[in-house]
């Protein structure tokens, strides 16, 4: 009788990966997760000195092929033109992270439709445009892993952020319509619900937002802000065959924030 488990199930050799917002905070920390499994990476970001040094330090560090490519994931054809280079370079994509991500705070008596449109197009439309565009490359290469990334403002309203709460809340619909559209062409779709993790995004809010540090803090159970390298297992995890049999859920990685009453 053969083991049960013939395989690593975590392994990611073979495999290639794009990242959104994968030159820094949390999408560097997924990045940089799937490389040490052994994925090529294709790092997107609109900063392209960001992106290339994001994409030569994984490539150092983790013996991994590594691409940079500049787009704006809220513009349709920048978002061809983006997989269109990733397959240039490799023969699929096989794992896409939709991680790119913006938030501007005010309430919803103040914000602009302008802005509420530029919220929801890069965090929520974003995820539609480059899923679709990366579906039909998995599909052909016998199946894949979508990584949607929300947020707790996912589960919870923010009074300072609706149009982000929104968004994020969008993302996990999002997420089990598509795992139920695709769960026949092998394609596991997911979601990752960030606590509070400590990145450039957080840096201004807690700038912006009086007392935000503490509040947030003394309600984390670990006792402490997340670092994006806490990310990296899950994201390791929702890209591999470790979770094959998992798909259109939504997993809060957050110190214990959600469980806290
Ligand atoms: N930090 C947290 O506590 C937290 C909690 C929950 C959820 N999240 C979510 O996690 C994701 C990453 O956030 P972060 O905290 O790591 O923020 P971050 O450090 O500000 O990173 C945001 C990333 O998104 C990219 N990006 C932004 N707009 C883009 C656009 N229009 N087109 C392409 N790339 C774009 C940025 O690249 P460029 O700099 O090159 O533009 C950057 O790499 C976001 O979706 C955020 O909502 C974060």
């Amino acid at each position: 009788m053969g083991s049960l488990i013939a395989v690593d199930l975590f392994d990611l050799s073979g495999k290639t990966a794009l990242v959104t917002g994968g030159n820094g905070g949390i999408g560097l920390g997924m990045a940089e997760g799937l490389a040490s499994r052994g994925a090529n990476l294709v790092v997107l970001g609109r900063n392209p000195e960001k992106s290339a040094a994001a994409a030569l330090k994984i490539r150092d560090e983790y013996k991994v092929e590594t691409l940079a490519v500049s787009a704006d994931v809220s513009v349709e054809a920048d978002v061809a033109r983006a997989v269109d280079e990733a397959l240039a370079r490799f023969d699929a994509i096989n794992i896409l992270i939709n991680n790119a991500g913006i938030n501007i705070r005010k309430p919803a008596d103040q914000m602009t439709l302008d802005e509420w449109h530029t919220v929801m197009n890069v965090n929520l439309t974003s995820a539609f445009m480059m899923s679709k565009a990366v579906y039909p490359s998995m599909k052909n290469a016998g199946g894949g892993k979508v990584i949607n990334i929300g947020s707790m403002t996912s589960i919870f309203g923010a009074g300072f952020a609706p149009a982000y709460a929104t968004s994020k809340g969008g993302i996990v619909q999002l997420t089990k319509s598509q795992a139920l559209a695709w769960a026949v062409d092998n394609i596991q779709v997911n979601a990752i619900l960030p606590g509070w993790f400590d990145t450039d995004l957080t840096k201004r809010a807690r700038q912006e937002i009086a007392g935000m540090h503490e509040r947030v803090l003394s309600r984390i159970a670990a006792g402490r802000w997340g670092t994006p390298a806490d990310i990296a297992g899950t994201a390791i995890w929702l890209a591999s065959p470790a979770s094959n049999y998992v798909t259109g859920i939504a997993i809060a990685v957050d110190g214990g924030y959600t469980a806290m009453l």
